[in-house]
């Protein structure tokens, strides 16, 4: 219940309007302990004595009282559902900016669709608590507290004969909750794994047909769609099973009041009226225990839910600024590793045993290794996308963890190895991290990085719409864009991770070329995971990275005459030059 507390906590930004639901909640429950005294009214003084003109005064009052309780029932549901508009509208920007905030190693173990579940459906789920339960349930308890109190001071006897039942339906109340609180943040949780799979093979639909395994597909989410129905038929049967017994209550109850009240009355000790303004008021105290239970599932749902919610906003941000964090102004480009060591969050071994280098600022660094002997790791460090476990990582002398992350990360530009592009126009892409390039720079660096000459083939050139992942793009297109995206940043570090492992060999050397030639021009420090020997006998040095550890440093004709293991993995992984 715990995280049910912190949504209530949350009303406290609408008190105003969670204030005007109270108390509209609470004139509703006036007008509807009223209702039946004018009944009372009606019979005992109106119909016992033959005087019309009462029975039409109460008929009349019944008749705006009951106006009241319309224009009540609106305010209290209205403001509700209000104050649930403006609490999911918060949970969800604040989930937005909290996943955006996240470091890597989260997104490393968060699952995309878990995270769409309790974005979408969670939110949801604590939007219906508060706009719908949380007004039932304590309506509710106001009613039944009003209502008890008005039928104890009417006939204490009767009274308590009628309200020793509400305990019993408690108790239903309470069983039934702690059944189906499991059932439902298994409901829950069995969502997450539909929609897992479901995203999966959204994405990997080239995959699954590739390899024939549809039927496979359909089968797994086929029993998982099975498991959910399960699981919900399995709540609705408890919930089912409850209101048989909340009946066989309701109607002991009347059975208790016609038979005691009725002796009542004939013994003269009740009136008539009284009886039957008493029988109006037992509907009032069914129907909140009705209501409670109904609202019990939801607020199960709910509490299963906020915590999953709480759960990614109070997830911690490993990497943030620290307090004392400056902003990095001039970024000369001195890079400096010094004895790093570095372990993924959760691995058993280190990803990088030590590794110290320091290039001089404005080299063109190449970068060589066996596949997993931790290029990208070295490169995730750079920009802090990982704090290092041991040693410290400098630029200019001042370690990255000094600086503010957003400087930090805006001198440095990077290419992935895999490409993400955003539903939006090409010049959009390409002018993503500078939304106000002008059309000369897009083109300029989309010549840069090849792809001016297809781009302008499009027939809206440009402007055409790319989707959320470049759909209608080859990988070694949306590679070129990417490639185009990082040149139109200011950045003094340029890291090209992989970044031409999508394209042909032809391409490849083209784009290599160009990029070459830009860095020669030594405008910025440059690391590139090498694949082509022309991009290793551009470099100033080349860095050679086997297993965690970097194993020689220098350049093409150093290492080729000192370290057979660069031998070897030139002629395991670097492209021959082709053949144009
Ligand atoms: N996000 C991650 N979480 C855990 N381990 C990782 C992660 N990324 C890479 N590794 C591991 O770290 C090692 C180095 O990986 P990486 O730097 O990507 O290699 P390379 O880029 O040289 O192919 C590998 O053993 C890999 O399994
Ligand atoms: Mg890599």
């Amino acid at each position: 219940m715990q995280p049910l507390k912190r949504v209530l906590g949350s009303l406290n930004s609408y008190r105003f309007i969670t204030f005007g639901a109270f108390v509209s909640l609470l004139m509703l429950t006036a007008t509807n302990a009223v209702t039946p005294q004018l009944f009372r009214w009606g019979i005992d003084q109106g119909i016992a004595q033959k005087d019309l003109q009462t029975v039409l005064y109460s008929g009349g009052l019944m008749v705006l009282i009951a106006i009241g309780r319309g224009l009540f029932n609106f305010g209290q549901s209205f403001w509700a559902e209000a104050v649930s508009q403006g609490v999911a509208y918060d949970l969800r920007n604040r989930i937005f900016t909290k996943i955006q905030n996240l470091s890597f190693s989260f997104h490393d173990q968060a699952q995309t669709s878990q995270l769409l579940t309790r974005i979408t459906s969670d939110i949801e789920q604590i939007r219906t608590f508060v706009g719908t339960s949380l007004i039932q349930v304590v309506g509710a308890v106001v009613t039944l507290v009003t209502i008890s109190v008005i039928v104890l001071i009417m006939n204490w006897k009767l009274a308590l004969i009628t309200l020793g039942m509400v305990p019993l339906a408690g108790l239903l109340m309470v069983r039934f909750l702690t059944t189906t609180q499991t059932l439902f943040s298994k409901i829950q949780e069995q969502l997450g794994d539909l929609n897992s799979v479901l995203q999966e093979n959204l994405l990997g639909v080239r995959v699954v047909k590739a390899f024939v395994r549809e039927p496979a597909e359909r089968e797994r989410y086929t029993r998982l769609n099975n498991d959910l129905v399960k699981a919900n038929m399995q709540t609705i049967s408890a919930i089912r099973n409850v209101f048989p017994y909340i009946f066989l209550l309701s109607n002991l109850i009347t059975l208790a009041v016609v038979g005691y009240g009725g002796a009542q009355v004939i013994g003269k000790t009740f009136t008539i009226g009284e009886l039957v303004a008493f029988n109006s008021y037992l509907l009032f105290i069914l129907q909140p225990i009705f209501l409670i239970g109904f609202a019990a599932p939801v607020i199960a749902q709910a509490a299963a839910s906020a915590q999953r919610v709480y759960e990614v906003v109070d997830a911690e941000i490993e990497i943030r600024d620290r307090p004392n964090a400056v902003p990095f102004e001039k970024c000369g480009g001195r890079i400096t590793f010094e004895n790093v060591h570095f372990r993924y969050p959760g691995a058993t071994t280190e990803a990088l045993k030590g590794i110290s280098f320091e290039t001089k600022p404005k080299e063109l660094i190449a970068i060589l290794g066996m596949t997993g002997s931790g290029k990208s790791t070295i490169m995730n460090l750079i920009p802090r996308f990982y704090d290092v476990t041991v040693g410290s990582v400098r630029i200019d002398g001042r370690d990255v963890r000094d600086l503010t992350l957003e400087s930090l990360r805006s001198h440095i530009g990077i290419v992935f190895q895999e490409t993400t592009l955003f539903s939006g126009t090409i010049s959009d892409n390409i002018a993503y991290a500078k939304p106000d390039a002008t059309l000369e720079e897009v083109i300029e660096v989309a010549k840069t990085a090849q792809m001016h000459d297809f781009i302008s083939s499009l027939p809206e050139g440009y402007e055409t719409l790319v989707g959320e992942r470049g759909v209608g793009l080859s990988g070694g297109q949306k590679q070129r864009i990417a490639i185009a995206r990082t040149l139109l940043t200011d950045y003094s570090i340029l890291i090209l991770d992989d970044s031409t492992s999508a394209v042909d060999a032809k391409t490849a050397a083209q784009i290599q070329d160009a990029l070459d030639d830009l860095m020669r021009l030594h405008t910025c420090t440059a690391f590139v995971i090498a694949q082509r020997i022309s991009t290793v006998r551009n470099a100033d040095r080349i860095l050679l990275i086997d297993k965690g550890l970097l194993v020689a440093c220098g350049t093409h004709d150093e290492l080729m005459r000192n370290s057979p293991l660069y031998g070897a993995i030139l002629e395991s992984q670097v492209k021959k030059p082709t053949v144009v």
